[in-house]
């Protein structure tokens, strides 16, 4: 394994070509146009700072880690890639449809990942003419910082696949996980109805700081269950909700009221300066 492919440089691709590229595999990543690629390229270059700054990696590495990657808007220019890691939004006909253009133009031995938070494996691998190469990449936000790697794996994946992108994942200093390729896989399932559960607390007219101190001291969680919501963003959480509500038809994942009207009203959280919390 040597070149990695990574589709999409937003929130996660961009992270996920960083991890990679420290890792030591030669790093491509595609976007639909120049302005997205350099939007993308921006990003990644102000994180490796930040990074830095924080010491969380050296100087040293800044260097060697920037010159593995490289930018392209034509998937041809990552076709003898080993590993492709898609990171397109989380639209099932989206990811779909590059998963047909990826089979048709990237080599046939290589395996296609998905970095889906909560979208069936299964569907997505469905598309391709390989689907036992087909497998889950779930990495966590923000991907340099986050341990964990979740792998995930179809009625059709092979072992040989997960066997494959695990021991990538270790070299990429992550913590691998295998679940099933049921709606949110295993974080997500217990984390985002929680989230919600906190919602609920909201909508019934509890603070904000109250139940996420609650949780903070409580249960030794890192950063409450809304602030954590104001980071992923809250549409980003009503859209994983929904994927479980009907992924399994169950009433118990019903997003609440309140969080369907924030996304309205466009409080997204942090990203959109307010959700929860004000971040102006
Ligand atoms: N998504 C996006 N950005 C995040 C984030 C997340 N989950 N968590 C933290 N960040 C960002 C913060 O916004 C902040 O950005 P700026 O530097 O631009 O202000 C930066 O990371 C640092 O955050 P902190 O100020 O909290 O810094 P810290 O060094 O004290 O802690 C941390 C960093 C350990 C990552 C801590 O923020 C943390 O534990 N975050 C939660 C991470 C987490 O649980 N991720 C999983 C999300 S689950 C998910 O993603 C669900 C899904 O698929 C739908």
């Amino acid at each position: 394994m040597e070149k990695i492919l990574v589709i999409g440089s937003g929130l996660m691709g961009s992270g996920i070509a960083l991890v990679s590229a420290k890792a030591g595999f030669d790093v491509t990543v595609v976007e639909r146009s120049q302005a997205d690629l350099h939007q993308g390229m921006e990003r990644m270059k102000n994180t490796l700072t930040s990074l830095i700054q924080k010491e969380t990696w050296t100087k040293g590495e800044k260097e060697l880690i920037w010159d593995r990657i490289q930018g392209s808007t034509m998937l041809e220019s990552g076709k003898d890639a080993h590993l492709v890691i898609e990171a397109v939004p989380e639209k099932l006909s989206f990811k779909q449809a590059v998963f047909r253009e990826l089979d048709q133009v990237i080599n046939k031995e290589a395996i296609l990942a998905s970095n889906t938070s909560s979208l069936s494996i299964a569907a997505i691998g469905g598309v391709t003419e390989r689907p036992d190469k087909v497998v889950g990449m779930h990495f966590f936000s923000p991907v340099p910082v986050m341990k964990l790697l979740e792998l995930v794996y179809s009625l059709s994946t092979s072992d040989e696949t997960l066997q494959k992108v695990k021991l990538i994942g270790e070299k990429m200093g992550k913590t691998t996980i295998i679940a099933k390729d049921f709606p949110g896989f295993t974080v997500n399932r217990v984390l985002v109805p929680m989230m919600n559960e906190a919602v609920y607390l909201v909508m019934e007219g509890n603070e904000p700081e109250q139940i996420d101190r609650g949780l903070e001291l409580g249960a030794n969680h890192p950063l409450g269950p809304l602030r954590l919501a104001d980071y992923v963003g809250l549409d980003v959480l009503l859209f994983t909700l929904e994927s479980l509500y009907e992924g399994f038809n169950d009433s118990k994942y019903r997003p609440c009221p309140l969080l369907r009207r924030m996304v309205e009203a466009g409080r997204f959280g942090k990203k959109t300066g307010q959700g929860f919390y004000s971040y102006k």
